[in-house]
């Protein structure tokens, strides 16, 4: 792919879209659309539907004529029941002005670097990283410093040493990155090291912007821990979140971020001159999801940590594979000694067996080797990608 230039040999457009492209994640998408009978746990969402009384509560909306502008920052009933979630969850009161409710858990992410970071500025960020993360990061021209996760083979879990990731801060750092509980790995930051990140970037004036989507996906626990329950309200903190997970809502695009008070009248700006909010009918929707929808999200929990018993035992009959069993998400992130380049993997994958798996290198460029197998579909479809996978590598 070559950089876009006019006929002068000037950059077309703005030269961070040349930086942004490279996306092995996406381009194996691509190359997977080559083949009809593709059997795809490449991206990150379930097979099953929006539950009933979710759709219910749209099509009710609708019916009522909630099909005009909605409120900028969100339907301060949304608002407030999602403030109500954090109280029962992690027993955090928060005011509803620190409740933005957004066109996306990835529109979220978007509004809280471009609150905060700009061109020049750098951002560390703990890696693997999902990749929308890094290109929002990027888009805002800023430099990224990571730190990797590492595998304690002692205790069998991924771990972050802190030394490693505050020796990464200087003085132009403006925001720490971090998404847990984590895509790809299942990675989950204790506590205590949430309370350190917290302590360490509030003397210093530093954002951390904390992608918690997967939260609820915790398989010992109710809920992962969240910074929210570390921080003071005045913190730079940008808490990012969605529906899309818990709920079976991908398509939904709906999100929301907790921040300090005294950024909502900014956020409220940008979103002003971005889409003027999100979508008005669908956020009835969301609101069911949260009042009612705690079966749901323990059902989802439940069948998730039956198919990650499956793709375990899959992994272990394979054999030759390196692999933490995921403390929560629905993501097995995976590396076959016999495949030691997960792009040509990948698309050996898809060319001989019809399985599309994400590429580990779509993480960061020192995860290549890994492939991440999403198991959030159904247990036919799973077992079948299974069946193709031990194909490939027997
Ligand atoms: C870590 C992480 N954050 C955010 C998102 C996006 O959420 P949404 O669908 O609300 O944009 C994803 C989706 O895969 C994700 O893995």
């Amino acid at each position: 792919m070559t950089d876009l230039k006019d006929t002068q040999g000037a950059p077309f457009m703005r030269p961070v879209l040349n930086d942004i492209r490279h996306n092995p994640g996406a381009e194996m998408v691509r190359y997977a659309r080559r083949r009809s009978d593709i059997i795809s746990l490449a991206s990150g969402e379930t097979d099953s539907p929006t539950p009933r009384f979710i759709t219910d509560a749209v099509e009710g909306a609708l019916r009522d004529g909630k099909t005009f502008y909605g409120p900028i920052l969100g339907n301060p009933d949304l608002r407030q029941d999602i403030a109500d979630s954090y109280q029962r969850l992690h027993d955090v009161t928060l005011p509803q002005e620190r409740v933005i409710v957004t066109s996306s858990g990835t529109s979220a992410i978007h509004l809280s670097l471009l609150s905060t970071v700009e061109k020049g500025d750098e951002v560390v960020a703990v890696f693997p990283l999902w990749k929308n993360l890094l290109g929002a990061i990027r888009l805002q021209e800023a430099t990224v410093r990571g730190v990797d996760l590492t595998l304690d083979m002692g205790s069998g879990k991924w771990v972050l040493d802190l030394d490693r990731l505050f020796a990464e801060v200087t003085p132009k750092t403006r925001a720490i990155v971090l998404n847990s509980p984590n895509n790809p790995t299942g990675w989950v930051m204790p506590l205590e090291q949430m309370r350190a990140v917290m302590e360490f970037a509030r003397a210093r004036g530093i954002w951390v912007i904390a992608d918690e989507v997967y939260e609820r996906l915790t398989y010992d626990t109710q809920c992962a821990p969240s910074f929210l329950e570390v921080a003071e309200p005045e913190d730079r903190l940008f808490i990012i979140n969605s529906f899309s997970k818990n709920w079976a809502m991908t398509g939904w695009r709906l999100g929301w971020m907790i921040g300090p008070a005294q950024a909502e009248p900014r956020i409220y700006d940008l979103v002003l001159y971005d889409n003027m909010g999100p979508p008005n009918f669908t956020q009835y929707g969301a609101m069911a999801a949260l009042k009612h929808g705690e079966d749901f999200v323990a059902e989802q929990k439940t069948r998730f940590r039956k198919h990650e018993q499956i793709v375990h035992d899959a992994l272990t009959r394979i054999g030759g594979i390196e692999a933490v069993r995921p403390e929560s998400s629905f993501y097995a992130f995976f590396k076959s000694h016999r495949e030691p380049d997960c792009m040509s993997f990948a698309r050996r994958l898809i060319d001989e067996h019809g399985l599309g798996l994400a590429p580990g290198c779509a993480f960061g460029r020192n995860f290549n080797g890994y492939m991440r197998l999403c198991f959030a579909v159904s247990e036919p479809r799973l077992r079948e990608a299974l069946g193709r996978l031990e194909q490939a590598l027997s």
